[in-house]
């Protein structure tokens, strides 16, 4: 079966990225990281973002293309066209663009989130694992910017059924790790802080009473502010795990709720879960043990480096957009920083 080669570029945030993948098989994924240029602002610089996309995108390409081993013909280019931030989505495009004219290329546009949803059937370049979506399928999607629930009859046909109301759950992490004075990106450190305590703290359940599968979690958020200011120092010290914990806790335990009523109405075949949130051990094993419980085969992204953002999940996602003849104008493609399924 021919199998398109594709180059796929995302800028839409802090993490300069290009791959090379031919169908779902990954040659090459180069993320060149902005975290630490960030890290004294405690969140995205979008100026700064826009800046250190400029300088490395032209050595990102280059190198994607060196890992892969192999030189054109290409078949296509992919770029993320949004959500993300404008100014950082713009260097991207700009790139693609250029590629496309210059070689000749199709261009297709990808949604960042649907990036997400693809980098669970993103594949090592022996094509492993062989892993097939059965549909209908549900996508849960947890990122710093996003957090929500996809529905899926066939590839490409998205239907958007419950998103946060408020913050997304990554940012309520960074958020709590911000109010424990405590780094960034917050999701990884109250990950590891909570393997040391115990969720001892009890928090109101967001949208207890409503059946519908939206999130909310700046109610969380204010609890736990709440919370941290009412202890004194010596109690603060003591439970820095446990108020890590408890936080988590609360965070996941709306997640797999939400995502067990949608397993229930709509009765999917597969699970496919995306998002940085998703790097989370512990998130993992509660979706595991929720998808066994339900009888629903749950899909994470491959390895770690699919998870965050990185432009080989854009290139599976591209692929199936390829199969359909799903092309974009090179001369008119624009940012679409809102972009939503
Ligand atoms: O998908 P992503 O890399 O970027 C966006 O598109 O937003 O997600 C970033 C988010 C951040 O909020 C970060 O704190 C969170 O993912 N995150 C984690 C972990 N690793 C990253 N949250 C919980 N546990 C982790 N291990
Ligand atoms: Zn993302």
């Amino acid at each position: 079966m021919f199998e398109p080669t594709i180059l796929s570029i995302d800028t839409s945030c802090d993490e300069t990225s290009a791959a090379v993948t031919s169908g779902r098989r990954v040659l090459s994924n180069v993320i060149s990281s902005q975290v630490n240029l960030h890290k004294k602002y405690g969140g995205v610089y979008p100026a700064l973002a826009k800046r250190a996309h400029l300088e490395r995108i032209d050595a990102v390409v280059n190198e994607a293309f060196k890992r892969a081993g192999r030189l054109l013909p290409l078949s296509a280019v992919a770029v993320t066209q949004g959500p993300g931030l404008a100014i950082a989505l713009e260097v991207g495009i700009k790139k693609a663009k250029e590629i496309s004219l210059e070689h000749n290329l199709p261009l297709i546009s990808v949604n960042h989130m649907e990036g997400h949803i693809y980098s669970t059937l993103s594949q090592n370049k022996n094509g492993n694992p062989k892993r097939e979506v059965v549909f209908p399928t549900l996508c849960l999607l947890v990122s710093g910017g996003h957090t929500q629930l996809v529905f899926m009859k066939a590839h490409g046909e998205f239907e958007l059924i419950g998103e946060t109301l408020d913050d997304a759950c990554g940012e309520a992490l960074d958020k709590a790790a911000k109010i424990l004075k405590l780094g960034y990106p917050g999701g990884p450190i109250i990950e590891r802080l909570s393997q040391r305590g115990k969720p001892v703290f009890p928090f109101g359940r967001p949208l207890k009473e409503r059946t519908d599968l939206n999130f909310s979690y700046s109610g969380l958020k204010t609890q736990f502010l709440y919370l941290v200011e009412s202890l004194n120092e010596k109690d603060f010290g003591k439970n820095i795990a446990n108020l890590a914990a408890s936080f988590q806790e609360a965070a996941f335990e709306q997640l797999t709720r939400k995502t067990s009523f949608a397993i229930k109405i709509y009765q999917p075949k597969t699970l496919l879960c995306g998002g940085g949130v998703i790097a989370n051990q512990y998130l993992r094993s509660l979706l595991r043990k929720l998808g066994k419980k339900e009888k629903v085969p749950v899909f994470f992204p491959p390895t770690n480096k699919l998870i965050g953002d990185n432009a080989a999940m854009i290139g599976v996602a591209a692929y199936f957009k390829f199969q359909r003849k799903e092309f974009s104008n090179p001369e008119s493609l624009d940012r679409l920083p809102r972009l939503s399924f």
